[in-house]
């Protein structure tokens, strides 16, 4: 990706703030009862509310406007007529484009009370994506994050998904580079001074393989834990500044 300007950083940082308050707003309506068509048509009608358009409708094909991951789905799950029931737990990722640029956030939610076991991968999914975006800063690399978020999942008795992580964002959806939830210090790419990436861990509770599956007509794929087990994850966009980052798609829940 190529540093932004100082106007573009300002798009970019309205466009990750609108992803917020979409993920924000969508939020509200989380409860047991609700289908993941009902939850896309609110970020659709927000999205465009804002004089926005949400970036999954179309993206190589994908039919909806926002991606809802429940329980042993791991990411790219598909809106369709499933009820949300009490007990599950839903990753909801909403990207936005706002005058050109992308903003792309998730976070896991809990369907009314949830088991300790659905709490606990929640939690360290939680952590995981602050462990890597501590690491984003100039000078340090991909491995960097990869390494710090596979060191604190793995001593929480967790496994992250090595096949799917995080990317460049700006101007496109998906650039370079590929953002691993597993690495060596040092290793990987170098992390450029005013670009954006996405630091989106994906967690599950056992290491069996994922299942991918074709979302149909398209080329997107949506993955599944192996053995049915949970899958948590949390997202942010993060504009790596001269010094340090800055956390784009912030948002606040009060934990
Ligand atoms: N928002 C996802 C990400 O974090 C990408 C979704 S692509 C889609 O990268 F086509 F599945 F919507
Ligand atoms: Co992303
Ligand atoms: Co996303």
């Amino acid at each position: 990706m190529t540093p932004l300007q100082a106007n573009e950083i300002r798009m970019m940082e309205k466009a990750c703030q609108l992803a917020a308050e979409t993920l924000f707003h969508v939020s509200q309506f989380v409860k047991p009862g609700i289908t993941t068509n009902e939850i896309d048509q609110i970020v659709y009608d927000y999205t465009l509310s804002k004089e926005a358009k949400p970036a999954p409708l179309g993206y190589h094909g994908y039919p909806k406007s926002v991606c809802t991951s429940i329980n042993d789905c791991i990411c790219h799950g598909v809106p369709d007529d499933t009820v949300l029931k009490n007990g599950d737990i839903i990753n909801i990722d909403v990207t936005t484009i706002k005058d050109g640029f992308f903003g792309d956030t998730s976070r896991t939610f809990f369907v009314g009370e949830v088991s300790e076991a659905a709490k606990r991968v929640t939690d360290v999914a939680y952590g995981a994506m602050l462990e890597g975006i501590e690491q984003v800063q100039p000078g340090n690399t991909t491995g960097d994050i990869g390494f710090a978020i596979n060191r604190y999942v793995t001593r929480k008795g967790y496994y992250a998904v090595k096949e799917i992580g995080g990317h460049g964002i700006g101007k496109s959806f998906h650039g370079d580079p590929f953002v691993p939830s597993y690495g060596k210090k040092g290793k990987g790419e170098a992390l450029k001074a005013w670009t954006c990436l996405t630091v989106e861990p994906m967690i599950n509770e056992t290491p069996v393989a994922l299942k991918e599956y074709p979302v149909a007509n398209s080329s997107i794929m949506y993955y599944h834990t192996g053995d049915g087990s949970l899958s948590a994850q949390f997202e942010h966009t993060i504009l790596i500044t001269d010094s340090g980052h800055e956390v784009l798609t912030y948002w606040d829940w009060g934990d």
